[in-house]
Parts: structure tokens; sequence; C-alpha cells
């Protein structure tokens, strides 16, 4: 069977994580690149050690050259600094806009027909350094965010009402961050609406719960951010692609008129498929969500020309 290639840059937590669930479900081959050829190396090892025993035969390997991504179908983007407890964004968005711009460098000139995820943060303006630095179509540039931020608030309002998470569905969109819009009229149980299932006070709590999801796993780690949901989040997103199974997740996209906005980058419902973003789904908001849609489109275009200015005109 013909299995397609694909490439983990950064092979930190996220990235192996994430390379350990997509060695399992046997979507691909894996490359683990990391500036750190040891740890690349000693965690792909170390995954492909667990085949025999968790069962599967894929190769993983590791490595420092960017050469070896050469032919991947799928690119995700990890590498980064982490959030840590009382960092400043600013400090953040600079560090990792340098990162990532060379990354996507690298990925333009070694595999230039790669469909990209990026997840590094702050995520929605690390998508769109990746698409101006690359060159690459918005179809093949995409940001992992929102399957993570609903996959919480999945979680959550499973444990409220006590059935399993597999039957509840939500639509977490916008930017990633205190402003994203987690949108209640696309969050069912079972196919039933969960404002018929939950009172409005308790899905406010579980709304805010979410908005702070990541954080909130940050105060608790003290060093480093969460892995194993983002992990599970991108193993989705990369399965939707390499099986072409056209699944219906918030992904950061790029917006060309869609919800009335252009040229930016932004958590909305779309089609993932073997064209990557195949489609962009407009979805009914209410007064209340699309204000807070549009406050978190100001906010992300603040951070983009905040990224633009570190990269430099027309990207670093
Ligand atoms: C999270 C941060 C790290 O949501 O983006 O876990």
């Amino acid at each position: 069977m013909h299995l397609p290639k694909i490439a983990m840059i950064g092979a930190g937590q996220v990235g192996a994580t994430a390379a350990h669930l997509i060695a399992k479900k046997e979507l691909g081959n894996l490359v683990l690149v990391d500036v750190d050829a040891g740890m690349a190396r000693g965690k792909a090892l170390d995954i492909a050690e667990s085949g025999p025993v968790a069962g599967f035969d894929v190769a993983v390997s590791g490595t420092d050259d960017y050469a070896d991504i050469a032919g991947s179908e799928v690119v995700v983007i990890t590498a980064g600094m982490a959030r840590k407890p009382g960092m400043d964004r600013s400090e953040l968005l600079r560090k990792n806009v340098e990162i990532v711009s060379g990354i996507a460098r690298q990925v333009a000139e070694h595999a230039p027909e790669a469909y990209v995820i990026v997840v590094t943060n702050p995520l929605d303006a690390m998508v769109c350094t990746v698409k101006e630095v690359t060159g690459f179509p918005p179809n093949r540039v995409m940001g992992m965010a929102g399957v993570l931020d609903s996959a919480r608030m999945r979680r959550f309002i499973s444990q409220e009402l006590r059935v399993s998470g597999k039957d509840v569905t939500a639509m977490v969109l916008g930017s990633h961050g205190d402003r994203m819009v987690p949108v209640r009229g696309s969050s069912t149980v079972g196919g039933i609406p969960i404002t018929e299932l939950l009172s409005a006070e308790r899905l406010e709590a579980i709304v805010e719960r979410t908005r702070h999801g990541g954080g909130e796993v940050v105060e608790l780690l003290k060093t480093g951010s969460a892995y194993y949901a983002p992990g599970a989040s991108i193993t989705e997103m990369v399965e939707s692609i390499v099986r072409d199974q056209r699944r219906i997740r918030p992904v950061a996209a790029y917006l060309q008129g869609e919800y009335g906005v252009s040229d930016l980058y932004i958590g909305v419902p779309a089609i993932i498929g073997s064209g990557g973003v195949e489609q962009v789904v407009e979805i009914h908001l209410t007064e209340a969500e699309r204000e807070q849609f549009d406050a978190s489109v100001e906010s992300v275009r603040k951070l983009i020309a905040e990224a633009r200015a570190v990269s430099g005109p027309g990207g670093a």
C-alpha cells in the first residue's frame, strides 16, 4: 500500500505526540525534523520501537536536515517557543515569527507541493506568516486551533451531562485565544441542541472555561503547554487530508470574502480533504456571536500587522 510521507517540524511534546498518534493510525511514513537532531532521532526511534507492540509498521525517522522532507504530502509545523506563564505576548510573537519564517522557507524549497498545517502560537499570525513566506495557495496552508478548542468544549459538555464526548459536537470559531467564539447553535449532544440540555448559566461557564482552556493547562504544568489534545487534533486534520475524508472541522483558513472578511486567517468551519481546505463553510451567527467574531478579526489583524513588522516587507 502506498503510504504518504508526513513531515513533523519540531520534535517537542506536541510534534512527538502527534507523530505517535499518526504512526499508530498508520496514516503515513513520518519524518521528525528538529534543530536538535538527537532529539528528533531519539523520539523517532522510540516511536518506531513501539510499533511491534502497538501494532504499526510505518517508517519513522528523525533528522535536522530539511532535505529529508522532500516529497512530503503533509508538513506540520509545531516548532517554536511554547507559552510560558506570564510571558509577554509580543515576545512570543517576535521569537516565533523568526523561527516559523525560517521553517517556511525550507518547506517552500524542499516540499513545494505539500499541504501545511501550522500549530505554532500565536496561531493566527503564524499561519499567515507561513502563507506569505511560502507563497503557497491558501488551500494548502491552514492552522490547527478550532479542532482543539472544540475538543475542550466537547469534553466539558460531556462531563457536565455525563454522556460520551463522542456524541457531543461543538464549533469554536474566531482566533485562538481569549477571543475565540464558541457557537452555541452548532453545539449538539446526540443531535439534540445543547440549549435544550444545559441552562444558559451552565453553558456560559463552559464557554468561559473553553476560552481559557490552553491557559488552564499551562498554569497546571508550569513548564510548557498542552500536547495530548493538540496532538490528537493535528492527527484528525492530517487524517482528513491524506484519506480525503472531507470532514467539516473548524480550522484557521484564509478568508477571501467569506463572513465578510478578506485576506485574513481565522477559525471557521471548512471542508478538509485531499485538496486541503476545499471549502470554507459559512454558518449563521447570532448578533452577539457576530460581534465577538468581528472583535476576533480585529485582534488577528493587529497580530498580523505586528508579525509583518518583525518579518519585514514581503516576509522575512
Ligand atoms: C493551547 C495553547 C498552547 O491551547 O495554544 O493549549
